[in-house]
């Protein structure tokens, strides 16, 4: 059986994305820093590369999902690259996404191949295909509530204090930090959401996965009011949202739309990151080295794959 290391493996994402290798015909390795929460398991730290090449040891590929990314992201890819294994991970920072991007690897690499960054990069790129270019992405994130886990926190305030509690956004062809409040917008969802107000310039990953590879000078990500107002008082995690995500491009006057619903957005970055595993593992994949998902993978094909955790149509 295949072999695939999990670092992180029992936090919440981490435990969805074991179910879904086991799922998958894949052999789920265990790996994370608490030794007494793996048992039978492979414990490494990030502060100690010969922790994390023996835990690598004789795997065929590697799913970080321990975050923050801006500590772990680095040194367990490159403990990948040093073994000459892919390295998926699921991390929704930014920085780290660009971090991860600078990296240099013989072998697959791909950040965010989740919900955020990954699910609107594969929307994106399948949108646009035949374009060359597009003016402007939009992604819009209908959810019914996001009731975060400790570890999307701990990311979020990672993330934060690395831009000194600036926002971020990808305007006229780049990066740019931005002292203001949000705008206060509304989105038309489609049926059964309907127009909602959301936030505009929300920056997912979206914002560096998809100009990563997309010739695009505009990316702009909104999200559900309620969404970020249930993200600030945030409890223990009892509830699934429910999503939609609308993708929009424009070019020179076209438009087209995609839209993916679901439920559960940490549920359903496991079958992201297991569907990316499964196709480096199988060659099915159209770059060498690091990649953003829409670029390592052939977007349309991919999105078809995740039904039924995922339902993409266009609009
Ligand atoms: N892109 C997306 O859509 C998406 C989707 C799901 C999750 N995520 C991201 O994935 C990360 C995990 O989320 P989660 O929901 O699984 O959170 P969680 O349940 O709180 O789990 C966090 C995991 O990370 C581990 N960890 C934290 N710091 C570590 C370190 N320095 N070294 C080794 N392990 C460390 C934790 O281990 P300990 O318990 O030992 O600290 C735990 O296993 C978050 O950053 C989240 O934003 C992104």
């Amino acid at each position: 059986m295949t072999s695939v290391l999990v670092y992180g493996a029992y936090g919440h994402t981490g435990r969805f994305v074991v179910a879904e290798l086991r799922k998958r015909g894949f052999e789920p390795v265990l790996s994370g820093r608490d030794a007494a929460r793996l048992p039978g398991g492979r414990p490494a730290s990030v502060d100690d590369p010969a922790s994390l090449d023996r835990a690598l040891e004789g795997v065929a590929a590697v799913i970080n999902c321990a975050g923050p990314f801006a500590v772990t992201a680095r040194p367990v890819a490159e403990s990948a690259i040093r073994a000459g294994v892919p390295y998926v991970d699921v991390a929704a920072e930014i920085e780290a996404n660009l971090d991860t991007f600078e990296l240099t690897a013989g072998t697959a690499v791909v950040p965010a191949m989740a919900f955020f960054g990954g699910l609107a990069d594969l929307l994106a790129t399948a949108a646009m295909d035949g374009w060359a270019a597009a003016d402007e992405v939009h992604v819009a994130y209908g959810l019914s509530g996001w009731n975060p886990t400790a570890g999307t926190l701990a990311a979020g305030r990672v993330s934060r204090e690395r831009r000194d509690g600036r926002r971020i956004r990808y305007a006229g062809g780049r990066l740019e930090y931005l002292d203001d409040a949000l705008p206060a917008l509304e989105w038309p969802f489609p049926e059964p959401l309907g127009t909602r107000p959301v936030l505009g310039e929300f920056s997912m990953a979206d914002i560096v996965t998809i100009p990563r590879h997309l010739k695009v000078r505009e990316v702009t990500s909104y999200l559900t009011a309620d969404a970020a107002q249930s993200l600030a008082a945030a409890g223990e995690r009892d509830a699934a949202e429910t999503f939609v995500v609308e993708v929009v491009v424009r070019a020179g006057g076209e438009e087209r739309r995609m839209v993916a619903r679901g439920e559960d957005i940490y549920a359903v970055s496991a079958p992201l990151a297991v569907e990316a595993v499964a196709r480096i593992l199988s060659g099915r994949t159209r770059a060498t080295g690091v990649a953003a998902p829409g670029e390592m993978f052939d977007a349309a094909d991919f999105l078809r794959a995740l039904a039924p955790h995922i339902v993409v149509e266009p609009r």
